[in-house]
Order: C-alpha cells, then structure tokens, then sequence
C-alpha cells in the first residue's frame, strides 16, 4: 500500500476538479451536464470523449478508456499511479507528505538509486583532473558546462573497477549491480562496464536514469562509437525516447515534436534553444513509442540523419506514426550529415527556418519511392505510381486527389484510371481496417454484469439488492471487485465511483476493470434497469446450470443416478 493514505488522495481529487484538470489538455465543450472533447486514446474525428463534472469521471465510448481524474493523468501523461497523484496535487497546489513512496513505485526503486548513483560518479569525474580531455572534447562540440551539467554529461575514466567498489561500498550487491548493465565479470574478476567514455545517462520517460549511452572520446578508432546499456529490467530501449522527459513540457507549449536520431543531436539542438526535441534509440519506433508521442497529440517532425539510413527511417518511422494518426512532417537537411552539424555549419537559425517550413510527409514520400527508379523506364515509372498510390493509405481525401491529379499531369496518366486505383485501394483498406477495430464486442453476461456492477460502485443501494436478488456473478475478477466493493462501502458507509476508483488504483487488473467497466455504461441509474440486468444474469446463470447438468447425464453411467439427474434437469428447465 501506498505509504501516502486513501484519505490525502481522496482529498486530492476533491479538491481538483476533473473538467478543469482536463481542459488543461484537451479543449472541453459543454453538451448539457457533461463536457465532450476529442478523444487523445484512438484515432477520433469527432468527440466522443465524454467528462461528467456530477460524477467526475470520463470515458469515451468508442475506445473505451474511462476513470477518474488520476486515470486520466495517467494514460495522458504515461505515468504511474502515484506519479498522477502527484501531477494532480501539484496542479491544484496541494502539499503532499513527502515520504511519498509506495510499494508499487518501490519495485525498481534501489535500481533507480544504483543508476543514479552512477551517474553522479561519472559526472563528478568529468569536473575533475582526469576529466580534462572530455570536456575539452564535448566542448569542442560546443557543450559546455552548462549542457554538461544540464545532461549530466560524465566521464567513466580508464580505471579497472572504480564504480565497481563504491557501490559495493554503498551496500549493493555485484549480483544487482550486474543486473543493471555497470560491470562485467569474468570470472572472479569484476570489471566496470564502461571505461574511457563519455557518459550520457539515459532516463525513462518518468524522468529516472536506467542507463548509459557511451561515446569514445580519445581517437581510439577500432572500438565501437557508442556503447549502450544492455537490456536491462529497466533499460528496455524500445520504452525510451531520449530527452523526453525534459521536452515533454516544450513539445505541449510548442505544439510540435521534433525526432531526432542520435543522442548528441538532441543535446545539441536543446542546447541551441530548440528543446521540444527526442531522441530515437535505434531506428524503428516500436509500438510503446509510438503511444507515448500520440498521446502528446501534436505534429511531429522526423529530422534524422541526411544518409541513406536515415532516409529509409524516415520513410518507416514516419508511415508507423501516420498509420497511428500522428501528422508527420519532414525534414531533410542539407549541407551536413546531421542536426548537430547542421547546426555548426549553417546556424541555429537556419536550423529553425527549416523547422518552420517542414514539409509534408506525402511530399517526402513522393520524392523518396523514386529512389533507384529511372522513371523514363515503363516499368520503373507503374511500380512508382503504384506505390504512390500504395502510399496514400493514410492521407485525408483532398491530398489524394491533389496528389493523383498531379500524377496524372507530371506522366500524363488518365486521371480516372488514378482515381479507379484509389477507389480499388480503399476497399482493400476498409477491409483491412475493419478487422482491425479494437473496439470489443461484449457478450450479454458481460453487459449485464458491467451495469450491475456499476451500479454498486455509484450507489450503495445497489449492494443491498444484489445481496438478496443475485449474490454471485461468474468470473472470478467480478468477484473480487465486488468484495471490494462491499469492503469498501463497510468502511466508508457509502460509495460513490470516483473515490472507489482511487481506492482500487492499486490493484492494476481491478483497476483496468472498473475503468473498463465506466467505458460501458452510461451515466443515468434507474432501478428498472437494475433489476433487469439481474434477471439476465440469473437466467445466463441458470442455462449454464442446465448446460452443465447435461455434460454429467452424458458421462453419468450409473443407471439410477442418470434417472435423478435427468428429473433434476426437469426441474431446473421449468424454472427458466
Ligand atoms: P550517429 O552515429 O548518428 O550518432 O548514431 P550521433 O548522434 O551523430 O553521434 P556523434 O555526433 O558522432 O557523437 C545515432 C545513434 O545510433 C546509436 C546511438 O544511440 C546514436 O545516438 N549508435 C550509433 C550506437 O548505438 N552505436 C554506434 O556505434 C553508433
Ligand atoms: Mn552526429
């Protein structure tokens, strides 16, 4: 349990209130009693998210996301459970005890301080005799001490162990010191994993160090440029987006993200001033990161290396990123291999004029299927103008069309054949899309049984009738919440759902269920509809009963037993 009590978050979310924590991210328009906005959590055209300032809860019913003001924070702002309680507190200025810490957030918490600890270590070392070359280094890049100390820039100098032996020092064992990527052992020798590199901690995107990227400083040629963390239970690269945690509040003020591809590159155009920027780490976005920049639903601008490389990233990052509604932009420097140089050729300036005029992702496209085609050549010029087409999946129906009729100009290709492909295309795609709908298809039971439920969670009379109409319910995840509920609803002597969800946060699966099961009701209670859920539920209840009967006169082989089964399901075949 959290070491912070139910009652200070309690008093946290009564004292915010959910339509002006959400109107800080989303723009809230009144309809009756409720507010609706578009929904952040899928890819909506029209509001479908609804906010209820009675019940201070939201959810939106066509992706089925819902819960209370901390739910909110945290699927908006990708963040733990204590973490929004945090956000929430700080928003409406509420002092929390500071021995803030729960069991839950305490899991990684010694890795944490381990990695923390290393980082410390490395940028210690860089400030002092040993660390004369690398600043040197960085600031002949033009990183000086204020970058260095805004990034915690380190060096992990040449030594055998060093790290090694003041963590051991500190208490921490070589097994998790090990785990976590800073030592190598071979065997009975322990050896720090990083020597003779500058170090870039690498944060998580709640702003904790979980590793290191390592940059070789002093000429060495044959080693590797970089050297990165491993894997690690909490360095998983494909979870992280370098900077993010520093950008996040930049990208919302600038409206705008601007991915980059190496680590250096973000430092250096944050450190130019432009600091609504991240890192790639590697190349592909992997589905988590992709989350995690749609939620910030902004534009975003991929910037990466002027290579081939980065070309076929940009190609890939950016179809990954429109296919999940992220508008793309592009931008494609020249003169220089990267935004770090770019900046020291031509100028920050230049830098954000180039920013300012991104181009659209479909321009990018157009110009990059070209690559290695020779368009005089029949063949060459179909498979580009079918992949143009193949390309325009994702765009709004006006860019087709600008996009086909300027095909049709530039190759002199009938426009109406272009348009017969389009056409042809969509359907493959509706289909395509079709199957793709995540929304769920809930059975009757599930249905019934969601009201049922919410409706003790609103109401306490609900619970009443339950106890003495039904009782039980089939799944084992509804009965834990119901005994929560009922555990709940002893302590506090009534119920209400937006406290109860605070209660039940930290269970995750219980947690993820009520929110599920907000999505799928709608606000107004009324006794009827209560009882004729139960009647449901009894009567599914009954049917797998007899179900169930059958199964056993089938394997039954005694004669007499079969007979009293038999009259049994008589019985219970009258009743339904
Ligand atoms: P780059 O080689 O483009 O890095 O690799 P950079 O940022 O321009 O580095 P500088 O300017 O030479 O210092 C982009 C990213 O690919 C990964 C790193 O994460 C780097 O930031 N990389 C690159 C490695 O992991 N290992 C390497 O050897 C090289
Ligand atoms: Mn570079």
């Amino acid at each position: 349990m959290a070491l912070i009590k139910d009652e200070e978050i309690n008093t946290i979310r009564e004292q915010s209130d959910i339509v002006d924590i959400i109107s800080q991210y989303l723009t809230l328009t009144k309809q009756g009693k409720n507010y609706v906005a578009v929904c952040p959590f899928h890819d909506d055209h029209s509001p479908s998210l609804v906010v209820s300032p009675e019940k201070q809860i939201f959810n939106c019913f066509t992706c089925r996301t819902g819960g209370n003001v901390f739910s909110f924070i945290m699927k908006y702002e990708n963040v733990g459970f204590l973490e929004a309680v945090k956000m929430v507190a700080d928003k409406v200025g509420y002092k929390i005890n500071l021995d803030f810490v729960s069991a839950n957030e305490k899991i990684n918490q010694v890795d944490y301080e381990i990695m923390d600890l290393a980082k410390k270590y490395y940028l210690n070392n860089i400030f002092t005799e040993i660390g004369v070359s690398a600043r040197k280094y960085l600031n002949s890049r033009k990183l000086g001490e204020d970058i260095i100390r805004e990034f915690n820039l380190g060096l992990a100098p040449s030594s055998k162990n060093d790290l090694y032996k003041i963590l051991i020092k500190k208490g921490y064992t070589v097994e998790k010191i090990e785990e976590l990527g800073l030592i190598n052992r071979v065997g009975l020798e322990v050896y720090d994993a990083f020597t003779n590199r500058i170090m870039i901690p690498i944060e998580n995107l709640k702003g904790d160090v979980v590793g290191f990227s390592a940059r070789i400083f002093n000429g060495e040629t044959d080693a590797a440029k970089y050297i990165n963390t491993r894997e690690t239970p909490i360095f998983k690269k494909g979870q992280i987006l370098f900077n993010f945690h520093n950008a996040r509040k930049y990208i919302r003020n600038e409206k705008l993200c601007i991915i980059v591809e190496g680590n250096m590159d973000a430092i250096n155009v944050s450190a130019s001033g432009i600091k609504n920027v991240v890192a790639l780490m590697g190349v592909a976005l992997s589905l988590e990161q992709i989350k995690v920049i749609k939620r910030l639903n902004v534009p975003v601008v991929l910037m990466l290396d002027n290579d081939e490389a980065g070309l076929n990233a940009t190609m890939k990052n950016g179809k990954l990123l429109q296919e999940n509604g992220v508008i793309v932009k592009v931008i494609k420097l020249t003169g220089a291999k990267d935004p770090d140089e770019y900046i020291r050729i031509k100028g920050v300036d230049a830098l954000k004029e180039n920013i300012k005029y991104a181009r659209n992702f479909i321009d990018f496209k157009l110009e990059f299927l070209k690559t290695n085609k020779n368009l005089e050549n029949i063949d060459d010029l179909v498979n580009y103008v079918k992949e143009v087409i193949n390309s325009l999946n994702n765009e709004n129906d006006l860019t087709k069309q600008v996009v086909i009729s300027k095909i049709s100009k530039d190759y002199n290709i009938d426009y109406a054949l272009l348009q017969n492909q389009i056409n042809l295309m969509n359907v493959n795609h509706e289909i395509e899309s079709s199957k793709k709908v995540k929304v769920k298809k809930y059975s009757k039971y599930e249905l019934a049984s969601a009201k049922v439920l919410y409706y003790m969670m609103n109401d306490a009379k609900y619970i009443t009738i339950y106890k003495n109409k039904l009782g039980y319910l089939k799944e084992r995840v509804e009965r834990r919440l119901i005994s929560e509920i009922i555990f709940y609803n002893n302590e506090h002597n009534s119920i209400n759902l937006a406290n109860f969800l605070t209660y039940i946060m930290e269970q995750q699966d219980l947690f993820e269920y009520v929110n599920q099961i907000i999505s799928m009701n709608d606000e107004n209670l009324n006794d009827d509809e209560f009882n004729n859920c139960i009647e449901i539920i009894l009567k599914i209840l009954k049917l797998d009963e007899i179900n169930q009967l059958k199964e056993e006169i089938k394997k039954e082989m005694d004669v007499n037993k079969k007979v009293e089964l038999i009259s049994k399901l008589t019985e219970l075949k009258k009743e339904v």
